[in-house]
C-alpha cells in the first residue's frame, strides 16, 4: 500500500519542478520574441503580395495574423515588472487591437493599404525605441 502512495506524493514535487524550470527559462523570452518577429516579417511579406494582387479574404487573414502575433507578444511581456516590458506589452496590445478591429471591418484595397501603413509605422516606432 505504501509504494503507490509514495509515487502519488511525488506529483506536487513534479509540479514544483516544472514551475521552477518555467521561471528559470526566462531568457528564452528573448528567443520567442525573435520568433514572433520572424512571423511578423513573413506576414509583412504576404501583406505586400496582397497589396500587389488584392483579395479581401487574404487581407483579412493577414490582419488576423498580425493580431494574434501581437497578442502573443503582449502576453509574453504582461505582468513583468520593468518599464520596458510594460511598454512593450502595451504597444503590442495596441497593435493587436488595431489589427483585430481592421480584420473585422470590410476591407478593400484602399482600407487595407491604410491599415498596413499603420501597422508598419507601429513596427518602426517600436524598433526605433527598443530594437
Ligand atoms: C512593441 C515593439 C515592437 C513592435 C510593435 C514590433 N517589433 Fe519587431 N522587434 C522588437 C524588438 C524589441 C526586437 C529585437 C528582438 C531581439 O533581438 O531579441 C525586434 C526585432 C524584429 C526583427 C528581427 C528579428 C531577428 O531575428 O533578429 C524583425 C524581422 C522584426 N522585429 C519585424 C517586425 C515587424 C514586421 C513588425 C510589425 C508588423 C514588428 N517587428 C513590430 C519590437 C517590436
Amino acid at each position: 500500500m505504501r509504494k503507490p502512495q509514495a509515487a502519488t506524493s511525488h506529483s506536487p514535487y513534479y509540479i514544483a519542478t516544472v514551475l521552477v524550470l518555467t521561471i528559470a527559462v526566462g531568457p528564452a523570452f528573448a528567443a520567442s520574441l525573435k520568433s514572433i518577429m520572424g512571423d511578423m516579417r513573413d506576414n509583412t511579406t504576404s501583406a505586400k503580395a496582397v497589396l500587389a494582387n488584392f483579395d479581401s479574404a487574404s487581407a483579412k487573414q493577414i490582419m488576423q495574423r498580425y493580431a494574434s502575433e501581437a497578442q502573443a507578444a503582449s502576453d509574453m511581456f504582461a505582468g513583468q515588472g520593468g518599464a520596458k516590458e510594460k511598454d512593450l506589452s502595451s504597444r503590442f496590445k495596441q497593435l493587436a487591437a488595431m489589427a483585430d478591429a481592421t480584420s473585422q471591418a470590410p476591407l478593400n484595397k484602399a482600407s487595407f493599404r491604410k491599415a498596413f501603413a499603420e501597422v508598419a509605422s507601429e513596427c518602426k516606432s517600436c524598433h526605433s525605441a527598443y530594437k
